[in-house]
């Protein structure tokens, strides 16, 4: 059977860092404005169930959103170089912002916190974009990947990053794979998943060797353990083998700037695809781009996504 694309919700000009909530069914997703105050950051929940779509707008773009474990209701986002805590219920109503659990990269104010997930075992690793406000936005490279333990203790685990993008893990193959997008090339980690240590980064997958056009984004893994990139700028999801290295399958999406991946619903197989449409490197689309779309008859199923824990 070939795989089914459907848009599900309306376009939020730039959707980004999708996380299905398994106990509510439901997923999380953040909108990313291209600068403050343009109406467009925000927290979105989508509920398949109703096909509603609920936005609550935010002045400083979140870059994920990710549910704290226990506590209902709560959340972790980026505000800039900032974790912060919020509660939101889920509705239109802004969310109350309500402590800063880490602050990265002080020595780097142009930086910004990017993407986000939390580990098997519930630690939140993300990275941050580099010298994002300045200049030379995508060109340095002083950025770097973190992990921030439940105790809220913040560890650098990897620097020289310039846009720090789609983190998973493979328990089986005790493997941490990232994607520095300006690099174009995933990286391996060995990673520990008792101490959440991560080392050795070697090269997987190259998209120039590959012939590709695009930059991976988010990324995701099935229980294959197999990658589910999005491609920036691509215009697909890619399947990717990280153990051979190869393509094993491209679904075309219909929006250039494919963003992130998750796989969701009740059987984890429906496989729920970001997009935007802020006109990065080619005019912007018109809708339906900066929509979510489902990918159902992928035959591939993901992991239960994990929330953050902390105390
Ligand atoms: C974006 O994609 C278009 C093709 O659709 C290509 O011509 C262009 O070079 C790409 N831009 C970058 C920066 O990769």
């Amino acid at each position: 059977m070939a795989p089914v694309v459907k848009q599900v919700t309306d376009s939020v000009t730039f959707g980004e860092g999708p996380h299905w909530h398994s106990d509510e069914g439901v997923l999380y997703f953040v909108g990313i404005g291209a600068k403050v105050g343009d109406g467009v950051a925000a927290v979105h929940k989508y509920d398949p169930a109703t096909g509603k779509l609920a936005t609550a707008k935010l002045e400083i773009s979140p870059h994920f959103i990710l549910p704290i474990e226990g506590k209902k209701n709560h959340f972790l986002i980026t505000q800039g170089r900032k974790v912060v805590e919020i509660e939101w219920f889920g509705d239109e109503n802004t969310p109350k912002i309500l402590r800063t659990v880490t602050e990265v990269d002080q020595d780097f104010p142009g930086n910004k916190l990017n993407d986000g997930k939390a580990d098997p075992r519930g630690r939140l690793f993300t990275g941050t974009i580099s010298n994002y406000d300045g200049m030379n936005e995508l060109v340095t490279k002083d950025g770097s990947i973190f992990r921030i333990d439940p105790s809220g203790s913040t560890t650098k685990c990897a620097s020289g990053v310039i846009c720090a993008n789609g983190l998973c893990w493979d328990l089986k193959e005790k493997a941490f794979y990232y994607i520095d997008s300006m690099t174009y090339v995933i990286q391996r980690f060995d990673y520990d998943v008792k101490t959440g240590d991560i080392s050795n980064p070697r090269s997987v997958f190259g998209v120039k060797e590959n012939g590709l056009t695009g930059f991976i984004d988010g990324m995701t893994i099935d229980t294959d353990g197999n990658l589910w990139a999005a491609m920036f700028n691509g215009s697909c999801v890619l399947k990717i083998d990280p153990r051979t290295s190869s393509i094993l399958e491209r679904i075309p999406i219909p929006a250039k700037e494919v963003t992130s991946v998750t796989f969701g619903g009740p059987n984890l197989d429906i496989l729920y695809v970001t997009t935007g449409r802020m006109g990065y490197f080619s005019p912007a689309e018109p809708p339906p781009a900066g929509a979510v779309f489902a990918v159902t008859g992928t035959s591939a199923k993901g992991h239960p996504n994990v929330n953050v824990r902390l105390h």
